[in-house]
């Protein structure tokens, strides 16, 4: 028998499995705690939760610590493309040279969509926030790919994920040139995945698109760092959605909706609307003031996380793809001093040192897509393009398990007890 935790409550000696990872923390079995005493377990942000066994991600947050399936972050987001990442994440092992041929081929054949999805886009206002237009769109696919949506299908499963991570950028670029009222342009197939999603985003039917190199590889990478997370609140909306048999597509447009809140996917916007606030290195110190003062609802976008108590390995990776991105560009953003110059106030501030809190993968991801083209509105749907893969294998990985249940926390009651109903002329 394996360690078991042995505590005892309202008189009664409770044992539970004390389960083992392949690393990380061990985990309490409190599945019978229940049964055994009448009390549950009180837990509202999960905090000290595992919600779920997962061989797809690991995070270190004391270390600074990402893993897709065992390779770093920094390994992946230096030698790997997305297209790599997407297959491992999926498939568990990285692909042969053929196999990510194979794969790049199948879903550069997915890219389009339904051509009466363009007439869907036209009932939004024209100043609706992209992540709005995603949210509706993403859902209503599951309106157009019917021989996708049985889950209990292991190949349309397969299907209905290759659909996703392949329609994706289609659907955000159209997102983007709908809210400028410019033409959707058709996905070409003789590029890269994320050529594909800069020339249906940036380039125009009238003239052709050149695609810069070194941008589609910062692109590319961007995408690789926002590929999975473990169980965020996204992803864990996405199982949570999926527990109770929804269909692939209605799973994802739930992760949508829960990545655009400014405490998570929103934050990018967020931060970069933050230092565009501040300016100049000069005004950081009263922003600072500003985040530490418990009675002000400010704070600093863009830093901290639930579970890097250590410097995010992914804003590592952005900050140096931002001098990256500049000198293929030819530009410079004077925010980015500022950027540097408040990480370097902030890390050496007690406040934030004694509370942890470091710069996490949106505080410069901002920086470097403005300087691409993107408007800060866009930031929440370039994260979701890229979570999309993330979603889809924690999903697959959800429905696969022959153990896998609804998800159905329960909670603990502060409401009235039982009471009689009196009519309304007695009130
Ligand atoms: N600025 C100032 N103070 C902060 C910040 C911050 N960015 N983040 C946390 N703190 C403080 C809190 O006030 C709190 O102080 P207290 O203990 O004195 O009350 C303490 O640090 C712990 O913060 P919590 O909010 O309890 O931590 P939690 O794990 O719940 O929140 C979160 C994590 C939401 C990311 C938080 O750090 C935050 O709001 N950051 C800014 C938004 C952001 O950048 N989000 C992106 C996250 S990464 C992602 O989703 C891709």
């Amino acid at each position: 028998m394996g360690d078991q935790a042995k505590f005892s409550v309202g008189g009664k000696d409770v044992d539970c499995a004390v389960m083992k990872g392949s690393v990380g923390p061990d985990v309490i079995d409190i599945r019978k705690l229940y049964g055994q005493t009448g009390m549950f377990t009180f837990d509202p942000g999960f905090t000290s939760t595992a919600s779920c066994e997962s061989a797809l991600t690991f995070i270190d947050g004391e270390e600074g610590v990402l893993l897709h399936r065992g390779y770093p972050i920094g390994q992946l987001a230096e030698q790997s493309s997305f297209m790599e990442v997407c297959y491992l994440l999926l498939n568990g092992e990285l692909p042969s040279k053929d196999e990510l041929e194979q794969f790049d081929y199948t879903i550069s054949r997915h890219t389009m969509v339904h051509e009466q999805l363009a007439t869907f886009y036209r009932g939004f206002r024209r100043d609706a926030h992209p992540m709005a237009i995603m949210c509706g769109v993403v859902g209503a696919l599951s309106a157009f790919y019917h021989d996708s949506t049985d889950i209990a299908d292991p190949l349309q499963r397969r299907i209905a994920s290759h659909r996703l991570i392949a329609k994706m950028p289609t659907i955000a670029a159209m997102a983007y040139k709908y809210s400028i009222g410019q033409p959707f342009l058709y996905p070409d197939n003789s590029l890269s995945y994320t050529g594909n999603f800069l020339r249906m985003t940036f380039g125009v039917p009238a003239e052709e698109y050149e695609v810069l190199p070194a941008v589609e590889k910062a692109m590319d990478r961007i995408f690789i760092l926002h590929a999975d997370h473990e169980q965020n609140a996204s992803t864990s909306t996405v199982r949570l959605a999926g527990s109770s048999g929804a269909n692939p597509f209605a799973c994802i447009a739930a992760g949508i909706a829960c990545l655009w809140g400014p405490a998570h996917g929103g934050a990018n916007e967020a931060a970069l609307e933050m230092l565009r606030e501040i300016g100049t290195p000069d005004r950081i110190p009263h922003y600072i003031e500003r985040a530490k003062d418990k009675d002000d609802p400010f704070r600093l976008m863009g830093f901290g996380h639930r579970v890097y108590k250590n410097y995010d390995p992914r804003a590592t990776v952005m900050q140096s793809t931002v001098r990256e991105v500049f000198d293929a560009m030819k530009v410079t953003d004077p925010l980015f001093e500022t950027a540097l110059r408040l990480e370097e106030i902030a890390l050496n501030d007690p406040y934030f040192i004694e509370k942890k809190l470091f710069p996490n993968v949106d505080f410069y991801s901002g920086i470097i897509l403005s300087a691409i083209g993107f408007p800060t509105t866009m930031f929440t749907v370039l994260f979701a393009l890229a979570r999309t893969v993330g979603w889809v294998a924690q999903w697959n990985e959800m429905i696969s398990d022959p153990g896998q249940k609804i998800g159905r926390p329960r909670q603990l009651y502060t409401g009235p007890v039982q009471r009689d109903y009196v009519p309304v002329d007695q009130r």
